[in-house]
């Protein structure tokens, strides 16, 4: 069909099951174990509903806002996905360009199958990059890699923590991984084992040993911001805002790690409330940002998220889908439905800006029944 004629974003999945080939759409698709988690990621957003507002002059409505002090035209940012060249030949390039044309940042996975510099060098003039890292059991190339992204303009360092060990997903491990391999993977790990789908193969290098003493560091080799990407709970969280870091991503890596892992949106309103009640801090705040990340589809998940206190959230697998059928065109669509939708729906919950997307727009009493 003729990208007209999709009109959102669960479009591209089902269109991507039918003409990606077994291999990508098995590492793309799957989910640990019985894929539970996977699915109350977005399901869990159908137990928050809006208590919208009336009367208010919504002829112009503003769904910009600031990432880490950074300006962004939608309160989205496009995750970190490893290997997008099993989807498309121009790979990660498709999201780089896309985010350039629609004012979005986009966070470069350690794993991506283009270059991390052919990446960065894509960039617009003024575009701004995250990193996504996984952290080698070799801190030497760890600190290289982050000090070269760092002067290369790398503009926040998402650590991610919910992956010691990657996750069973039998989709993919039914596949053998015989893909080219990228760049990072080859420094990182000679021997991955190629026999138990893509995730396995790549991740071997990844350094379970990483923990909290870890985090002083960190902050030793950079001053990008510190984002740990995969917290679950909110003892975390409040250690995140006690240790000074930038924020935390409330996630679950797409279901793809623990099963039975909660929905980031569940944990968003179990930390902000408290957070609120040990440090008296209030959501969204710009000093501790907390974004979330898992099934989010439509913009009215995002603004559920917004009103529970997210700065912002991430979306993940639509853009692989939609680069996967129709290359750059089809990530541009994405934001292009995502900008309709926040339009439509700041109109009718009566909300001219995100700043009025407030705690009391949600019912949320739902949110913690399974
Ligand atoms: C991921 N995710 C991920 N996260 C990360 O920190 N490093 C990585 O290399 C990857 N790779 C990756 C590959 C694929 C194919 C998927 C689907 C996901 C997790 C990702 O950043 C994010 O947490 C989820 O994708 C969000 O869920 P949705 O939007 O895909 O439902």
């Amino acid at each position: 069909p003729s990208l007209s004629e999709v009109l959102n974003l669960h479009d591209f999945e089902a269109l991507a099951r039918l003409v990606m080939n077994e291999k990508a759409w098995a590492y793309y698709s799957s989910a640990a174990d019985d894929e539970i988690t996977i699915r109350e990621n977005h399901a869990a957003y159908h137990r928050i509903w809006f208590r919208p507002r009336i009367l208010r002059n919504v002829t112009n409505v503003d769904w910009s806002t600031k990432i880490l002090g950074i300006p962004t035209k939608l309160p989205i940012y496009i995750t970190a996905t490893a290997l997008g060249k099993l989807g498309h030949p121009d790979g990660e390039l498709n999201l780089t360009r896309a985010a350039a044309k629609y004012g979005v940042v986009q966070m470069i996975p350690t794993l991506a199958s283009c270059s991390f510099d052919e990446l960065v060098d894509a960039a617009a003039p003024g575009q701004s990059q995250f990193l996504q890292l996984y952290v080698n059991k070799d801190r030497e190339i760890t600190r290289k890699f982050v000090q070269h992204a760092e002067k290369r303009g790398i503009k926040g360092l998402f650590i991610t923590v919910d992956a010691p060990q990657l996750g069973r997903r039998e989709k993919d491990m039914r596949q053998k991984f015989e893909a080219e391999a990228p760049d990072e993977m080859d420094k990182n790990d000679q021997k991955a084992d190629r026999s138990q789908g893509a995730a396995r193969a790549i991740s071997t290098f990844i350094d379970p040993g990483l923990c909290w003493e870890d985090i002083p560091w960190f902050k030793s080799i950079t001053k990008m911001p510190l984002i740990l990407k995969g917290v679950q709970c909110w003892e975390d969280a409040l250690r995140a805002y006690d240790e000074g870091l930038a924020g935390v991503v409330l996630s679950n890596h797409g279901g793809r790690q623990l099963e039975f892992a909660r929905s980031g949106v569940e944990v968003l309103a179990e930390v902000v409330e408290k957070l609120k009640e040990k440090r008296g801090i209030e959501f969204p705040n710009e000093k501790f940002q907390i974004f979330v990340d898992g099934g989010v589809r439509r913009a009215t998940d995002v603004l559920k998220a917004i009103a529970l206190g997210a700065t912002a959230v991430g979306i993940g697998r639509p853009f692989l889908y939609a680069f996967s059928t129709y290359g750059q065109d089809g990530v541009e669509k994405i934001l292009q439905i995502l900008n309709d939708e926040f339009e439509m729906n700041m109109r009718l919950l009566g909300a001219p800006t995100l700043k009025d997307v407030v705690r009391d727009m949600v019912d949320a009493s739902c949110l913690h029944q399974h």
